[in-house]
């Protein structure tokens, strides 16, 4: 799967696993817009390959709060937001036997017992350290990372675990997030529970260059999940980084660099044939294959992709989303 980068202790969690130790998986998602780029689904598409994989509980964080206490929107924008990412999140095609997907504003009575023991094992200096806190940042920056950590233990889910203890937990997540976990993995032992594992996803690159990544707040790095097929095609050919040779005899003779060049590292991301992929890869890197031959090939995919996911999402009605939201026990 290409959409893996690296992780911590997985290996352990394996081992445990295959001596019979069950594991649940816990990500999420911080709702500050309505407009979800393909960025952000990648660590959900991975999730779901994991847990069909696994056969396994997710349970999925969405930090309205968090958005709220870090960017310039209400609180009803965040509520908003949360239910609409919720939608593009179910689309991704989760099972809702093994999937709770909760808001923080809701579900924070639950939490609350493990996020005061998180909080009372942490330090503000400790917080400093780690996320960049200030003696001028508002104090819901300093408690937040207690309640991002909180899902990492099967302890906030009764309803889901009861009091099993022995349940592992393990976060596909962005790197990006590394740094509430390495806290997590800290305050873990010294509140008697285990540490959870984590697998990092990869980020799609930005349109624009391979040492960025997709944003929303540059609509001409990223596809957003809305995007009709005009502008999925207009993105990728006026915009998407050329890892090509400036003139045609030149592609023709030394290839194009395929680290660089946009168009071919999102097939890796979007095509599912390895072997297609390894033949465009020698054909577009040996100079048979032009750009806009390898653009055509990407516009087909993510076409392809983004009407799947619009369609989906047009099935997730607003009462599937409240099912998967209710607080209830899980078949797994
Ligand atoms: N902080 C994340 C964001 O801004 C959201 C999040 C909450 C998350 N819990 C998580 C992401 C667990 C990955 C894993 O998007």
């Amino acid at each position: 799967m290409a959409f893996w980068r690296s992780c911590r202790e997985l290996d352990t969690l394996l081992d445990a696993y295959e001596k019979g130790t069950p594991f649940y998986l816990y990500t999420g998602r911080g709702p500050s817009t309505e407009s979800m780029t393909l960025g952000h689904l990648i660590p959900f598409i991975f999730c779901k390959y994991l847990q069909d994989a696994f056969n396994v509980p997710l349970v999925i964080q969405m930090t309205g709060d968090e958005k709220f206490l870090y960017k310039k929107i209400t609180l009803e924008q965040a509520q908003q937001y949360t239910f609409d990412n919720a939608r593009d999140i179910i689309a991704v095609g989760f099972d809702v036997n093994k999937t709770f997907i909760f808001s923080d504003m809701d579900y924070i009575g639950h939490l609350y017992p493990n996020v005061l023991r998180i909080q009372k094992a942490v330090t503000v200096n400790q917080v400093r350290g780690i996320f960049g806190v200030d003696d001028s940042s508002n104090i819901g920056k300093v408690s937040f990372p207690a309640i991002q950590a909180a899902p990492s233990f099967s302890s906030s889910f009764p309803h889901i675990f009861g009091n099993r203890t022995d349940m592992m937990c393990l976060i596909p997540c962005g790197i990006d997030q590394d740094p509430y976990f390495l806290m997590t993995r800290d305050v873990a032992p010294r509140i008697g529970y285990l540490k959870p594992a984590l697998i990092h996803s990869k980020f799609i690159p930005s349109l624009l260059g391979i040492d960025e990544k997709m944003s929303s707040s540059i609509p001409e790095s990223a596809i957003f999940l809305t995007d009709s097929e005009e502008v999925i095609k207009k993105k990728i050919i006026v915009h998407a980084f050329s890892g090509g040779q400036a003139t045609l005899a030149e592609q023709r003779l030394k290839g194009a660099d395929l680290t660089k060049d946009i168009a071919y590292q999102y097939l890796t991301f979007f095509l599912e044939d390895d072997n297609k992929l390894q033949q465009i890869g020698d054909d577009y890197g040996s100079g048979k294959l032009l750009t806009s031959e390898v653009k055509n090939i990407l516009i087909e995919h993510l076409v392809a992709v983004v009407n799947a996911h619009q369609i989906a999402k047009d099935n997730v009605s607003d009462d599937v989303v409240r099912a998967f939201m209710a607080i209830r026990k899980l078949n797994f």
